[in-house]
């Protein structure tokens, strides 16, 4: 039997290809990118170049296939384009279904998205992953379909999402899809779903819900995760936080691109729990329940490594928020007392803080923060040394007799020699937080 692992580069793939491999199967396996393959060095493993898009490159690559496993999941590129993902999902499934046909192939087994609401309820990410599911039946190959919530493992793109959040925010703004009840599984009894339907018959041509052996909403698998790391983590549930926000806010705290985390956000509107179980009757698993494949999946050596940039970054953040507490000390900042004045010093103040603390945990946030700490900064240092092209002997209210920068007297030397290293602190930090803030292979690459 010779066996064909599409998406062998993925969450799940990687795991199958091994599982198989083990078994000692014969096993095809398909990558836009063969490097991202080197992991797998096998007898029995044949590695073939293909874009499932190209109707001809799927053809090769199912000739002389019995059983194809379709793990392909394109959800890449631009955030904007997001809503493309699903016309490409569309095309790739037909192409694959047709030269399925065409190269006689048996069987035809994917994984989909679990929903338990009715169709016209589902989110688009999830009607998404059922039209492929349709699409592939279309194939003369008889087609098994398992459907599954989020899938708990190191890897998982659902599950890379929530511990980000837990590790990263200790208090959270959540939108009310944290409230929504699922029904996760491990990565590994997935992957044995998918080799025990080899061996039994009876899947053919059919579509099971599997599901692990516990219902939580999300806020629970995030709070046990927490547990698990010791982390205690605060959530204030908004129930108007738009999916768009959500997902840039997911870009931004975790590896996670927007692209994915849309996808990925929008599919939790839906409960994802098993209605259909006749997949227990018929291969019985002893599946793990959330706390075990939760520590199964806990991260325990995840030390962060840092570039030279993301170092100078957060150097320069320091010391631009040494410079600005200096400022009240060789300066006479009699306004900051004022409530509008003391305000925003205690913004810009935590503003430091947080970009610190975020560029620390390697988010990028950290240097989306700094370069806001940079801007502000910059802003205020030109404001308050108008002095340097006006003579102003009053502001509102206040009587001044020489020249004012704005929230103090007329600087004297140690001001001024503070003003030139904050601007060029101020320089430097903009320019190294906009390379860092773009980079981002930098921040996906910890996935
Ligand atoms: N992860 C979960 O929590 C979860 C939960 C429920 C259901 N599922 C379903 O399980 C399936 C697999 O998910 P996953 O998380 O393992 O996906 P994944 O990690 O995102 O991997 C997607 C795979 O698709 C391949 N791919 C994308 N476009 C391709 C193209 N044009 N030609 C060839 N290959 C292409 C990629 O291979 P290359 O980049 O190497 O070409 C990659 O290996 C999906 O249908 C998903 O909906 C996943």
């Amino acid at each position: 039997m010779k066996i064909l692992v599409t998406g062998a580069s993925g969450f799940i793939g990687k795991k199958l290809v091994q599982y198989l491999l083990d078994k000692n199967m014969s096993v095809r396996v398909i990558s836009r990118r063969l490097e991202s393959l080197d992991n797998f060095e096998h007898k029995n493993l044949e590695k073939v170049r293909a874009d499932a898009q190209k109707y001809e490159e799927v053809r090769d690559a199912l000739k002389g296939i019995d059983i194809a496993y379709y793990l392909i999941h394109s959800m890449e590129g631009k955030s904007k384009d997001w809503k493309k993902f699903a016309e490409i999902d569309k095309r790739i499934a037909k192409n694959f279904a047709d030269a399925s046909t065409e190269c006689g192939v048996k069987r035809i087994i994917y994984v989909g998205g679990l929903v338990s609401v009715p169709d016209k309820e589902m989110s688009k990410h999830m009607s998404s992953r059922k039209e492929v599911g349709d699409i592939l039946k279309t194939s003369k190959a008889k087609t098994t379909i398992l459907r599954a919530s989020v899938i708990l493992g190191k890897g998982g793109g659902g599950f890379e999402m929530m511990r980000y959040l837990v590790e990263r925010l200790p208090v959270m703004i959540c939108p009310k899809w944290v409230l929504t009840r699922l029904q996760p599984i491990y990565i590994d009894d997935v992957v044995e779903y998918l080799y025990e339907c080899l061996n039994y018959k009876e899947t053919e041509a059919r579509t099971f819900d599997i599901g692990g052996p516990d219902v939580l909403e999300y806020r629970e698998m995030m709070k046990e995760y927490g547990r698990m790391n010791n982390k205690s983590i605060i959530m204030i549930i908004i129930p108007f936080l738009s999916l768009r926000f959500t997902s840039y806010w997911v870009d931004l705290v975790t590896p996670i691109k927007a692209s994915l985390a849309r996808p990925l956000v929008e599919g939790l509107k839906n409960e994802s729990i098993i209605t259909e179980k006749s997949i227990m009757g018929l291969i019985p698993i002893k599946l793990k329940g959330v706390e075990e494949s939760l520590k199964l999946s806990v991260y325990e050596d995840d030390k962060l490594e840092f570039t030279n940039r993301e170092n100078y970054l957060s150097y320069l953040v320091m010391v631009l928020g040494i410079i600005g507490i200096l400022h009240f000390f060789v300066d006479q900042r009699l306004m900051m007392f004022l409530p509008i004045t003391g305000t925003l010093s205690i913004i810009w103040l935590s503003i430091i803080g947080a970009g610190y603390y975020f560029i620390k945990k390697k988010a990028r946030l950290g240097s989306l923060l700094a370069g806001i700490a940079g801007w502000s900064s910059a802003l205020f240092w030109l404001v308050d040394s108008m002095y340097l092209i006006s003579y102003l002997p009053q502001i509102g209210p206040y009587p001044i007799s020489k020249g004012i920068t704005i929230l103090g007297n007329y600087p004297d030397v140690n001001t001024s020699i503070l003003n030139i290293i904050g601007l060029c602190v101020i320089a430097i930090l903009l320019v190294i937080a906009h390379f860092t803030f773009y980079d981002k292979e930098l921040y996906t690459k910890q996935l």
